[in-house]
């Protein structure tokens, strides 16, 4: 840590007070304020949009850049050359496995994709028509009621377990919430199938038919999950570490997350990608929605484009545009409305003005919403998937946090309500 300080100073006093500055390995220095409160001062920072609540060598992102690195590694080396299990080791790890520890991962994550015969009783309790984030929200917590004996969050031993059976299992819950809506019998996973493979089966088979699942669009899956797997501290990550700095056991952490990834301002813009396009219609009404989308009176924005962090392609976008590609023309629906609408879009937000000066490019939830949409998956899964894809993000958050001294998350706020005052008497 550095010996620069910055100085804060007051209007109308002599009064200064040091605080001390760090560096760390990338990105801007911080002024760490932790000695204001003992002065009797908070910082004010509403959705700690300025605010670096951690220390964390896990993801690191330049948005003006345009850059993603997960332990170091660029996203799109990493989607190029790695998998979505390999990467799931790496953010848990910290290093890429050698040859025997990814054969061991690989082995620990198929022994666990299988969960209790008990869990299935609780999907009889939700009604057909439950969104199966809601259903993603009480089954991953209830996970917990099975696993009591290991879940002493300050076993490294304990934690490593959490950790496996969660990534293993995620799918599997996920597959369950589709099967049950579409009132089909779930599917047990096949552990001679690879992380996506399974996922795509336990989807789309069934006892009397097993479709054949094309290297395409298993490939696809897998760099979709390796593509959402960290993020660093975005909402859905902030509350698995708030609510496991309270000691909080890890299925109740990861669920907390799926529950702010629900929101549609964090996981579900894939989804209402899906539903603009339905609204636009076809494409003869794009110039329309494009003025739409220009106009400052007018609240409609084309879903799918800008990205509050990356002010330059985000980096995810360029190789899932590329997967889209392989996709369309893998199930020969290049052609079809939908997408050649899709296509168009795209192309006119990248030649406009309006978009280039602010910025604005497709994010990756444009061309996840459309591979997803193209591969047969309803847009109510659009974000399970999401959530099984960041799993690794958050037991890494989590494990790092508790894997060194840690304090409860407690922010504080600048109140402005009523002051003291007295009961009226009656
Ligand atoms: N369509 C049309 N105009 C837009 C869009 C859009 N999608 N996004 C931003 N703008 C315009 C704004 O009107 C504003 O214009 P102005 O400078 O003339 O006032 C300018 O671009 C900057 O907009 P901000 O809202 O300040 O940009 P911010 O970075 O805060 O917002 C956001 C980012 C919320 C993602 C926004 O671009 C948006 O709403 N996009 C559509 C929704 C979407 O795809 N969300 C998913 C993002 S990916 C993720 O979060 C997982």
């Amino acid at each position: 840590m550095s010996e620069k300080k910055a100085r804060l100073s007051f209007e109308g006093s002599d009064k200064t007070i040091e605080l001390p500055m760090y560096q760390g390995t990338l990105g801007p220095e911080v002024v760490d304020v932790r000695g204001l409160t003992a002065k009797g001062l908070f910082t004010f920072d509403p959705g700690f949009v300025s605010t670096a609540s951690c220390e964390s060598a896990i993801t690191y992102i330049d948005g003006a850049e345009g850059t993603l690195l997960h332990r170091g590694y660029p996203i799109d080396q990493l989607a190029e050359h790695s998998n979505f299990l390999e990467t799931c080791y790496l953010l848990l790890n910290g290093e890429l496995p050698d040859k025997k520890q990814n054969q061991d991962f690989k082995e620990s994550i198929r022994y666990h994709t299988m969960v209790h015969e008990q869990l299935y009783n609780f999907f009889n309790g939700f009604p057909r028509d439950a969104h199966p984030m809601a259903i993603m929200v009480g089954v991953v917590g209830a996970l917990s009621a099975f696993y009591h004996d290991t879940i002493d969050i300050d076993d490294p031993e304990h934690r490593r377990l959490a950790a496996h059976r969660l990534i293993a299992k995620l799918p599997t819950i996920a597959d369950m919430t589709y099967k049950h809506s579409i009132g089909q019998p779930f599917m047990y996973p096949r552990n001679d199938l690879s992380y996506s493979e399974n996922f795509l089966h336990m989807m789309f088979s069934t006892p009397c038919e097993e479709p054949n699942i094309s290297p395409t669009l298993a490939k696809a899956m897998d760099v979709i999950f390796l593509l959402h797997a960290d993020h660093e501290q975005n909402a859905s990550t902030s509350t698995v570490r708030l609510a496991g700095s309270t000691g909080a056991n890890p299925y109740a952490c990861i669920s907390s997350g799926i529950s702010a990834l629900w929101g549609p301002a964090h996981g579900g813009a894939n989804e209402a990608v899906l539903s603009m396009l339905g609204e636009i219609g076809d494409e003869t009404q794009i110039e329309k929605y494009i003025a739409k989308a220009k106009d400052k009176d007018d609240p409609f924005r084309l879903m799918g484009f800008g990205h509050r962090v990356y002010k330059n392609f985000d980096p995810r976008s360029r190789v899932m545009r590329k997967i889209c590609d392989e996709v369309l023309a893998e199930l020969g629906v290049e052609d079809d409305p939908l997408f050649r609408m899709a296509r168009k879009l795209e192309k006119i937000a990248l030649e406009d003005d309006y978009f280039i000066e602010r910025k604005l490019y497709p994010n990756v939830d444009f061309y996840s919403g459309i591979i997803l949409k193209a591969m047969g998956i309803p847009t109510s899964m659009f974000t399970v998937i999401f959530a099984v894809g960041r799993t690794p993000g958050w037991i890494s958050h989590w494990n790092e946090m508790l894997s060194s001294p840690m304090k409860i998350g407690r922010p504080r706020q600048l109140y402005t309500g009523a002051k003291q005052r007295d009961y009226p008497a009656k």
